[in-house]
């Protein structure tokens, strides 16, 4: 059964900007990843969008297109790349020093990287405490520095011919801060930038100036970004959707794929300790204290919203949860991830689970960039503003309206956006209550 389509949606006409904050680890796989499947010279795996199938309709009519036929989305092919970086080096350069990719993808993407130079970046050592950039942009307040960054966009725009534009940020993460005065309001933040206030960090003035640009924001890292009643008062106002925080990789994305199943089958846990080892610029960015405990929030906030202990007293009450990240030069990108899961069963009698995750972050994190451009643009397309819930699948602290906890659980994110397509396309959202098949 379909429906009228609840919004207006634009053709994907034209080419999509994307503009990336940093182009570290993580952008430049992105933009070699692009190339290559661009190229015929790999497929675009672990990307939704590219990959995903949709079922429509019930069970028995085998409808299952493929999500990007089904949606209009922009081509991978009308992409056009920019970025932002705090050091002067062109993508192919610093994918060379971020050692993600081996020596033949690298040197295939070669052209490709080496055409994005990035801009210069607004950057504040304060907030990102192992850095020491060079190519910085200077101004007397960060009001002057938000203008720099809307003219950047605005540039972009004149010089690549790109109909429309995205921003991720992409940039390490920000010493934690909680939300203060400053971030309540958008005259509050205003004012702030006029006056250069000290709580005004860099993703902060980053998001200010897509916001303003009407462009619309996803926060790959845990920092508060676009996350402050300011900024989101300020995207509803903007028609101007955006979401965060946190790319959902790596142990996250482990932990939101198993607890689910723990408390599906009512199986008690009293304790899980995760630690990681990894040698990536991320993982010296990290190794501060400021920046972990912005990761160490938006880890560790994961099982507590899944198991819900309040809910579950017997199961959960005594859970014993610890995330560590060391900073280890040798491995590189490729990071180690161990859990030990602590659970119970039936009788009380405990078991455990030992978890050896040989991953790579940035190859993980890689289509979630590809998808929530794509995704972000189609949403701006079909109206949307403000938070996009939907798009939680990407995120380990996704952002939620205010008063609602986030959900962590993977499998009802996944059907959380995959319903929010049905609906924004005028489809039936599937329920699995299956009264179609059975007499009931
Ligand atoms: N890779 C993953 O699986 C994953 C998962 C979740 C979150 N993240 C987060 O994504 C971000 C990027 O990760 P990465 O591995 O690419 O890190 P990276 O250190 O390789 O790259 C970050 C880049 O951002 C630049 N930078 C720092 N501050 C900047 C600023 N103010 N403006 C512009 N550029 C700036 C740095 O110079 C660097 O080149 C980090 O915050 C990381 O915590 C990564």
């Amino acid at each position: 059964m379909t429906h009228e389509k609840p919004h207006k949606i634009e053709a994907a006409e034209g080419k999509l900007g994307v503009m990336l904050v940093g182009l570290g680890a993580i952008s430049t796989t992105v933009i070699a990843g692009l190339d290559a499947i661009k190229a015929g010279r790999t497929k675009p795996f672990g990307s939704l969008t590219q990959m995903g199938t949709i079922r429509l309709g019930k069970r028995t009519e085998h409808n299952n297109p493929a999500i990007k036929e089904f949606v209009p989305l922009a081509n991978m092919e009308d992409m056009e790349i920019a970025a932002w970086d705090i050091f002067e080096d062109d993508a192919y350069t610093a994918a060379k020093k971020a050692g993600v990719l081996n020596v033949t993808d690298l040197e295939a993407a070669r052209p490709a990287l080496e055409k994005i130079k990035p801009l210069k970046a607004v950057f504040d050592r304060e907030w990102v405490k192992k850095l020491d950039g060079t190519y910085i942009k200077q101004g007397n307040t960060k009001r002057e520095l938000a203008n720099q960054l809307i003219e950047d966009i605005e540039n972009f725009k004149k010089t690549s011919g790109v109909t429309r534009v995205v921003m991720i940020w992409c940039a390490s993460t920000e010493v934690f801060t909680p939300p203060e005065e400053v971030h309540k309001t958008i005259a509050n933040f205003e004012k702030g930038l006029d006056d250069s206030h000290v709580k005004i960090s860099p993703s902060m003035i980053y998001a200010y100036a897509a916001i303003k640009s009407g462009v619309p924001y996803a926060n790959g890292a845990p920092n508060l970004a676009v996350d402050t009643p300011a900024l989101q008062e300020l995207a509803n106002e903007h028609r101007v959707p955006i979401c965060g925080k946190d790319f959902k990789t790596g142990q996250t994305l482990m932990k939101t794929i198993l607890a689910p199943g723990f408390r599906s089958r009512m199986l008690g846990v009293n304790g899980w300790f995760s630690t990681n080892i990894l040698g990536n610029r991320d993982g010296e960015v990290l190794d501060d204290p400021g920046s972990f405990k912005s990761k160490e929030e938006s880890k560790l906030s994961v099982l507590d919203t899944i198991l819900q202990p309040e809910l579950n007293k017997d199961l959960y009450g005594d859970l014993y949860h610890k995330v560590r990240i060391n900073y280890y030069p040798p491995r590189g990108d490729a990071k180690e991830g161990w859990d030990n899961i602590d659970i119970f069963g039936w009788m009380g009698y405990p078991m455990q689970i030992k978890i050896d995750f040989l991953c790579r972050d940035s190859i993980l994190a890689a289509p979630l960039v590809l998808d929530l451009a794509l995704f972000l643009d189609f949403a701006k397309r079909s109206e949307l503003r403000g938070i996009q819930e939907w798009l939680s699948y990407y995120f380990k602290s996704p952002m939620v309206a205010e008063g609602l906890y986030p959900e962590h659980n993977l499998f009802i994110q996944e059907m959380k956006l995959k319903n929010t397509l049905r609906y924004l396309m005028g489809e039936e959202p599937i329920t699995h209550l299956g009264t179609e098949y059975y007499n009931m």
